[in-house]
C-alpha cells in the first residue's frame, strides 16, 4: 500500500500547523533570547519594546502563574530565564503583538545587561569540575580487570562525534486558542502531545484537563520535537491564558537553529582486548556526553548509549561508563538513534584501531565477533540474533570478494583518487528503555455506514505511521483500506501518551489498534451468529463478507454493522496495550529492556579525491532485518532516509560553537546537509525475511532509527581510502569527516610554515 500522504504531500495539500486558518484576533509571539551562554541578568529593559506599535504585552518569568519549569526528567530548565542565563538562545521574554513582524521588531528593541559568568563547552572539562546532570552509570559484564591478562592484543584510544542539527523541514511552532471556562486548545508540532500538555499545564498551574494538545502531522521531528516542542506550547499557552486571545509562534529557521538543542556531541575513551584468534575478550569504554545547559532527555539518551556500548558484537567482559556533562550549550536532545549511534561509533573505532595495529582488515574482527542467539548483552538480555545471517547474506549477495578486488584494482591504478570499503553491522534495541513508557491506547469507531475512524497517540512525522495504523485496522476488520480514516492526534481522545519515538510508534499504537478492532470484531461475530443462527465459531469476516464455515452468506460488512447498531451493540472500542516481557532493574543495571532487536549489515564504498579532500559515496549495499515488512515501500524510504541522515552526521554536518558558546553554523550556508548531489550513487536494500515470533506489529519490525547507523560505515570507508593513499596518516577518530579533515589526514605535515589546526570537536574551536 502506498503511503496515504504521498499524494497530498506532492501536491501541497497536506496540512501543517502553519496552514491552519487563523482565528480572528490571533496574536503573534516572538522570544527575546540570551545573547550570551552564561551570565547574570542585571537589568532587562522592556520599555522601548513595549511602546512598539502593535505590541500587546511582553511576558517574563514574573507572569508565570504555575511553575517556571519545563524539565521533563529533571526539573532544571526554566521556561523563561529568571536571574541567570545558561545558554546562548535561552528565552528571557516573550513578546506578543498584533503581527508577526511587530513582535519580532519589538524583540530587537529589548536590551539586557548581563554580567558574564565562566563558560564550559567541553564535556570533559564539565566532568572534571563535577558538573554532571545525573550521577554516572556503569554497565558491566564479566570481569574486564582480569580479562586484560588473557589478551594477546590491547588497543586504547579516544573517539569523538559531533552533534547534529535536526533540520526538520517544518520549524518548531505552536498555536494556542482559548476555549470557554479557561480552556485552551493548542495546536503543536510535537512528537509528544502529552508531554506538551503536561508542560503547559505545569507552567500555567492548571489541571491537564483544561488543555487539549492536537497534532495534525509534523514536517519532520527526528527526535527534535520529542521534548523540545514543549517550550513553544508553554509560551503560547501562557500568553493565551492571560490575554484570552489566540497566540501563535512559528520559529524562523535561524531562531530554531539558535534556540534548540541537537544531537549530543560525545567524547569517549576506549580500550579493547583480543586473544590471538581475534576474539574480543574485553572492552572498556567511557562516554562524556555533552548534555548542554539542562537535562532535557540526556539521562535517557546516556542510558541508551550504555545499552549499545558493544554494538552488534558479543564481548564477554565489558565495563561501560557514561557521564552526562552539564555545559553551556543549548540543552541537547533526542535525535534518531538516541545515543545509540554515539556508542556504536566508539565500538567501531576500537575495532578499526585494533585492525590497523594488526595490519588486517577490520571486517575480519567484526565478522568474528558478531553476536549469536543466546549471547548475553552487558545489560543481561539474551540476543535473538540475525547478525550472522545479515552479514553472510550481504557478503554473498553483493559479492564482497569482487567488490574488494575492484577497490584494490582501482587503488593500484589511480594515484590521486582512492577508494575505501567498510562493513557496518547494526543491532538496535526496540522499546523505550524506560519500561513504563511502553504503553499505548487506541480509540476505534465504526460508524453505522461501515466506515471507520481510528485515533491513537501516534504522531505522523513523515515516517508513515498513519498508513501502517490504517493497514492494521483494515486488515483486522478485513475491509477495504478506503473505509478507514485516521484522526489527528489529540490528548482529548487519547490520554497519557508516550512520545512517538524509540521507533516503537507503529508497534505500540498498532497493537492497541489491533486490540480495539479485535474487540469490535468479536462483538460483530456474535451478532452475525445470532442473525444467521449458526455457532459463533463458524463465523468469519473476510474481504467485507461474512462467511460461515468458509461459505459466503447474504451478510456483508455494512449489513452486519447496521445489524449490530440496531441490536444496540457498541461499535466503538478504546483499547490499551502494554509491551509484555520488558523490564529493567536500575539498581543492578540488568534486565530485559527491549521487546526485540533489529539487525542489518551495510557495505559502503567511498572514493576520495586526494587533491581536494572531497569525496563521493559510491554505494551503500544493505541487508536489513525487516521481520516481515507490512509496508516495504515505507520501510525502504525509512532506510534510505536513515542512511543519508547518518552519512550527513558522519561527513559534512559540522556544528560549530565558538569558545563563547555561540553557534556559528547557524544557517544552511554554514551548516551543510546532504543534498541530492551528495547522496550515495547507489543504495541497495535487500530484505532478510525473518519470521521469528517477535513483538512487532504483524511481525513487521520497527525501522525508524536503526538504519541511521548504517551511515557510520561511510566514515570508516573514507578512513580506509585515506589509508590507501597514506598508510602512515595519523588520522584518529573524530567525526564528522569533512573534506577539510580528509585533506589534513592525507597530508599531515604541511610543507610550508603554515600552521594548520584540526577543527576538533565542537568545544575546542575558536572562531574570531
Ligand atoms: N522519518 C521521517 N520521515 N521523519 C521523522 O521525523 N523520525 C525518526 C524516524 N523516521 C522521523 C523519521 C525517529 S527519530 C524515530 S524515533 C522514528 O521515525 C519515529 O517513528 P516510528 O516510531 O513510527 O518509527
Ligand atoms: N528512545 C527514544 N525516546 C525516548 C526513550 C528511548 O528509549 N526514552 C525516552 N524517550
Ligand atoms: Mo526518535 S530520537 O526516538 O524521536
Amino acid at each position: 500500500m502506498k503511503n496515504i500522504d504521498s499524494g497530498n504531500h506532492t501536491t501541497g495539500k497536506s496540512l501543517y500547523l502553519d496552514d491552519i486558518p487563523l482565528v480572528a484576533g490571533t496574536l503573534f509571539g516572538a522570544a527575546f533570547i540570551s545573547p550570551v551562554a552564561h551570565g547574570h541578568i542585571e537589568r532587562l529593559d522592556l520599555a522601548e519594546a513595549a511602546q512598539h506599535p502593535g505590541v500587546v504585552r511582553i511576558f517574563t518569568h514574573r507572569d508565570i502563574t504555575g511553575e517556571n519549569q519545563i524539565g521533563g526528567i529533571i526539573p532544571d530548565e526554566p521556561l523563561l530565564a529568571e536571574h541567570e542565563v545558561d545558554f546562548c538562545g535561552m528565552p528571557i521574554a516573550f513578546v506578543v503583538a498584533e503581527t508577526d513582524e511587530a513582535a519580532r521588531a519589538a524583540v530587537r528593541k529589548i536590551t539586557a545587561e548581563i554580567t558574564p559568568l565562566p563558560i564550559i563547552t567541553d564535556p570533559r572539562v564539565a566532568q572534571a569540575q563535577g558538573e554532571l546532570i545525573v550521577p554516572p552509570r556503569t554497565f558491566q559484564l564479566g570481569d574486564p580487570e582480569r580479562a586484560w591478562d588473557q589478551c594477546a592484543y590491547v588497543v586504547e584510544g579516544s573517539a569523538d562525534t559531533n552533534g547534529q542539527e535536526h533540520l526538520y523541514i517544518e520549524t518548531q511552532c505552536a498555536y494556542a486558542i482559548p476555549e470557554e471556562n479557561e480552556g485552551l486548545k493548542i495546536y503543536s508540532s510535537t512528537q509528544s502531545p502529552t508531554a506538551s500538555q503536561r508542560a503547559a499545564a505545569r507552567v500555567l498551574g492548571v489541571p491537564m484537563h483544561q488543555l487539549e494538545v492536537d497534532v495534525i502531522r509534523l514536517g519532520g521531528g527526528f527526535g527534535g520535537k520529542e521534548d523540545q516542542a514543549n517550550a513553544w506550547v508553554a509560551l503560547c499557552a501562557l500568553a493565551a491564558h492571560h490575554l484570552r486571545k489566540p497566540v501563535k509562534y512559528v520559529l524562523h529557521r535561524l531562531e530554531d537553529m539558535q534556540m534548540t538543542g541537537k544531537r549530543h556531541p560525545y567524547s569517549s575513551d576506549f580500550k579493547l582486548g583480543l586473544d590471538k584468534d581475534l576474539n574480543i575478550i574485553a572492552y572498556e569504554s567511557t562516554y562524556y556526553q555533552n548534555a548542554g545547559a539542562a537535562a532535557d532527555l540526556s539521562p535517557a539518551i546516556m542510558e541508551r548509549t550504555l545499552f549499545h556500548a558493544t554494538g552488534t558484537y558479543f564481548i564477554p567482559n565489558v565495563k561501560a561508563t557514561a557521564f552526562s556533562c552539564r555545559t553551556h550549550l543549548p540543552p541537547n536532545t533526542a535525535f534518531r538513534g538516541f545515543g545509540g549511534p554515539q556508542a556504536k561509533f566508539v565500538m567501531e573505532a576500537a575495532i578499526a584501531k585494533a585492525a590497523e595495529q594488526l595490519g588486517i582488515d577490520a571486517c575480519v574482527i567484526q565478522k568474528q565477533n558478531l553476536n549469536k542467539t543466546g549471547d548475553e548483552f552487558p545489560y543481561g538480555q539474551k540476543a535473538v540474533s540475525e547478525s550472522h545471517a545479515c552479514w553472510h547474506k550481504a557478503e554473498t549477495l553483493y559479492d564482497v570478494e569482487a567488490l574488494r578486488q575492484q577497490v584494490q584494482d582501482f587503488n593500484a591504478s589511480n594515484t590521486v583518487r582512492k577508494k575505501g570499503l567498510a562493513f557496518m553491522p547494526i543491532c538496535f534495541g526496540i522499546s523505550f528503555t524506560n519500561t513504563s513508557m511502553n504503553q499505548a491506547r487506541a480509540l476505534v469507531h465504526v460508524y453505522y455506514d461501515g466506515s471507520v475512524k481510528v485515533s491513537t497517540g501516534a504522531v505522523e512525522m513523515g515516517q508513515g505511521v498513519n498508513t501502517k495504523l490504517l493497514q492494521v485496522a483494515a486488515q483486522t476488520f478485513s475491509i477495504n483500506p478506503s473505509r478507514v480514516r485516521l484522526q489527528t492526534t489529540s490528548t482529548n481522545r487519547i490520554a497519557n501518551t508516550s512520545p512517538s519515538a524509540a521507533s516503537a510508534t507503529a508497534d505500540l499504537n498498532g497493537k492497541a489498534v489491533q486490540l480495539a478492532c479485535q474487540a469490535i470484531v468479536q462483538r460483530l461475530k456474535e451478532v452475525a451468529a445470532q442473525e444467521l443462527q449458526v455457532p459463533e465459531a463458524a463465523v468469519e469476516l473476510r474481504d467485507e463478507k461474512v462467511l460461515v464455515h468458509g461459505e459466503e452468506t447474504a451478510l456483508d460488512w455494512k449489513k452486519l454493522v447496521t445489524a449490530a447498531f440496531l441490536k444496540r451493540i457498541s461499535l466503538s472500542e478504546h483499547a490499551h496495550y502494554a509491551t509484555p516481557e520488558v523490564h529493567f532493574n536500575k539498581a543492578t543495571e540488568k534486565g530485559h529492556p527491549f521487546a526485540y532487536h533489529v539487525y542489518g549489515t551495510a557495505i559502503t564504498i567511498a572514493t576520495i579525491d586526494c587533491i581536494r579532500g572531497t569525496y563521493t559515496v559510491d554505494a551503500v549495499k544493505v541487508v536489513h532485518d525487516f521481520g516481515r515488512s507490512m509496508n516495504p515501500n515505507i520501510d525502504r524510504g525509512q532506510i534510505e532516509g536513515g542512511i543519508v541522515q547518518g552519512i550527513g552526521w558522519m561527513t559534512m554536518e559540522e556544528l560549530l560553537y565558538d569558545h563563547t558558546g555561540r553557534l556559528r553554523s547557524n544557517t544552511l550556508s554554514t551548516y551543510k546537509v546532504p543534498d541530492i548531489y551528495s547522496v550515495p550513487k547507489e543504495i541497495a536494500i535487500e530484505a532478510l525475511q525473518t519470521d521469528n515470533d517477535n513483538l512487532a506489529i504483524f511481525r513487521s519490525k520497527a525501522v525508524g532509527e536503526p538504519p541511521f547507523m548504517y551511515g557510520i560505515g561511510t566514515y570508516f570507508a573514507l578512513r580506509n581510502a585515506i589509508k590507501a593513499f597514506n598508510p602512515d596518516s595519523p588520522i584518529g577518530f573524530n567525526a564528522p569527516m569533512t573534506p577539510e579533515k580528509v585533506l589534513l589526514a592525507l597530508y599531515p605535515q604541511p610543507a610550508t610554515g603554515v600552521k594548520v589546526t584540526h577543527a576538533q570537536s565542537v568545544s575546542h574551536v575558536a572562531v574570531s
